[in-house]
C-alpha cells in the first residue's frame, strides 16, 4: 500500500528499510516515516479501541489533533503514531481503552 513512484519525490526504490514490531508481527518501515505510515503500508488499519464501547479507531486527521491513532509504543501508552517517527526495533501494540504503562 505504498506509493512506489511519487510525482514530486520520485521513486521509492532504493530506500533503506528498518524493522519494527507491531503486536508481535515484524513489519518493515522507512527511516523517518511516521509509525502510522508504516502500519498503513502493512495493511494495519485498527490502532486502538475506545475505552467505553471498545470500538476500533485508526488513522484519521494525520496531524496529531484527533488522538484516534494512539498506540502503546515501547511500553508508553497514548503515543500519537501519526506524528511519531519510526525507529529501529520499536515495539508497538494496539491500545485497548486508555492503555497502560507496561514495565
Ligand atoms: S490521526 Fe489524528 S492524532 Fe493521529
Amino acid at each position: 500500500m505504498r506509493i512506489k513512484v511519487h510525482p514530486v519525490l520520485g521513486p521509492l526504490k532504493g530506500k533503506a528499510t528498518i524493522e519494527i514490531e507491531v503486536d508481535g508481527r515484524r513489519i518493515s518501515a522507512i527511516p523517518g516515516e511516521m509509525i502510522s505510515s508504516a502500519l498503513i503500508a502493512a495493511g494495519i488499519k485498527v490502532f486502538r479501541t475506545t475505552h467505553k464501547k471498545g470500538e476500533p479507531r485508526g488513522y484519521f486527521c494525520g496531524i496529531g489533533q484527533c488522538t484516534d491513532c494512539m498506540m502503546t509504543v515501547d511500553n508508553i501508552p497514548s503515543v500519537r503514531t501519526c506524528i511519531t517517527p519510526v525507529s529501529k526495533g520499536m515495539k508497538i501494540k494496539t491500545q485497548y481503552g486508555h492503555g497502560k504503562w507496561e514495565v
